[in-house]
């Protein structure tokens, strides 16, 4: 190959700098030219392309968001849209393409794959929900501001006696609040895959409150059935007094900021297997990490599948809350 695409997709992550670095600094030193794309999949579709040297992706690898911006395009899900993301390719003399994003963004590369284009993905979501891959980019670093936050309301919590509802990314995958839950002790985690009903919210309160418990901490992904606002609104009516009830949502502040050690080097790490297969030939592949190695997953096996909440930390979830 003389000359790969490199596209970030969907919600940006912390940590997709350094993927765009290191896939860059792979291909340039093979002697290979890299093209970097504005917008994901938008700008594949109208050519909104720039060259990328080695040192055009210098002192990304400690920012937060991507460089190459990200975008959502329903239009690239029609085979019409991928017509043109094709077509501006070989216009261009691209020869592959590297797509860092999450499981929507996969189902994009599968799509490009299956169409003749020479892609492998790098698993980037702060969602954690993308099936094969142990972690994806930017969890680490989602968790761990929603953990500071939780640190925060949990003192004031303390001081007020009062019940704080948490609400955190994840609109399908509970992975965010199940592990901000558990680091941050938590007394109830609701989640997609555990979907509390706001009774059983109340009445775990009211046992956590016998036991002794004078202040509490609901974290609640905003999939769940009733989001924060919701139970707020349930705990609020429901008349108990034991604990006086607040909520805060997290919101995007956790796809925010700069990306901790442990997303610049998956980051970096994963990248650069992805192009490195790319440039061998190796393509059709999702980049994940794989007890604990950066590993080629086919896309096929990927796409359309649901990541389960690991059955180990759901078991410890009950047990902590105690
Ligand atoms: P993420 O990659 O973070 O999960 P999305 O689910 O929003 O984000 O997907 C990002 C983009 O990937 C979509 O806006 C669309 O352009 C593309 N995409 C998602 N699903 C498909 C699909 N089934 N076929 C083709 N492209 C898709
Ligand atoms: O997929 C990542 C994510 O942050 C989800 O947790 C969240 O539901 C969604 O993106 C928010 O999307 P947007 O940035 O388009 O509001």
């Amino acid at each position: 190959m003389k000359r790969i695409a490199v596209l970030t997709s969907g919600g940006d992550a912390p940590g997709m700098n350094a993927a765009i670095r290191a896939a860059t600094r792979t291909a340039v030193e093979r002697g290979v030219e890299v093209i970097g794309v504005r917008q994901g999949y938008a700008g594949l579709m109208h050519g909104d392309f720039r060259r990328l040297t080695a040192r055009d992706v210098a002192g990304i690898i400690e920012l937060g968001g991507t460089m190459l911006e990200s975008k959502r395009c329903p239009e690239f899900k029609t085979p019409e849209g991928r017509a043109l993301a094709i077509a501006a390719l070989h216009k261009a003399e691209v020869e592959g393409v590297i797509v860092i994003g999450g499981d929507g963004s996969q189902a994009g590369a599968y799509a490009l794959s299956q169409e003749g284009v020479a892609v492998n993905g790098v698993a980037s979501t702060i969602d954690n929900d993308l099936y094969g891959s142990e972690m994806t980019i930017g969890v680490d670093t989602a968790l761990n501001i929603a953990l500071e936050a939780i640190d925060r309301l949990r003192t004031t919590a303390f001081s007020h006696r009062r019940l704080f509802v948490v609400e955190v990314m994840g609109r399908h995958c509970g992975y965010l609040a199940l592990t901000a839950g558990l680091a941050g002790g938590a007394e109830v985690i609701v989640t997609p895959e555990r979907d509390l009903a706001p009774p059983t919210v109340l009445e775990l309160l009211h046992q956590a409150h016998k036991r002794g418990k004078r202040h509490a901490i609901v974290v609640v992904a905003e999939g769940a059935q009733t989001n924060g606002a919701g139970l707020l609104k349930y705990l609020q009516e429901s008349g108990e007094t034991f604990f006086e009830p607040r909520l805060t949502i997290l919101g995007h502040v956790q796809r925010g900021g700069h990306p901790g050690a442990f997303d610049r080097l998956l980051a970096t790490r994963l990248a650069a297997r992805a192009t490195d297969l790319l440039l061998r030939g190796e393509v059709g592949n999702l980049i994940g990490l794989c007890h604990g190695a950066a590993t080629p997953i086919p896309l096929a096996d990927v796409v359309g599948k649901i990541k389960p909440l690991p059955a180990e930390l759901l078991a410890l979830a009950e047990t902590m809350q105690l």
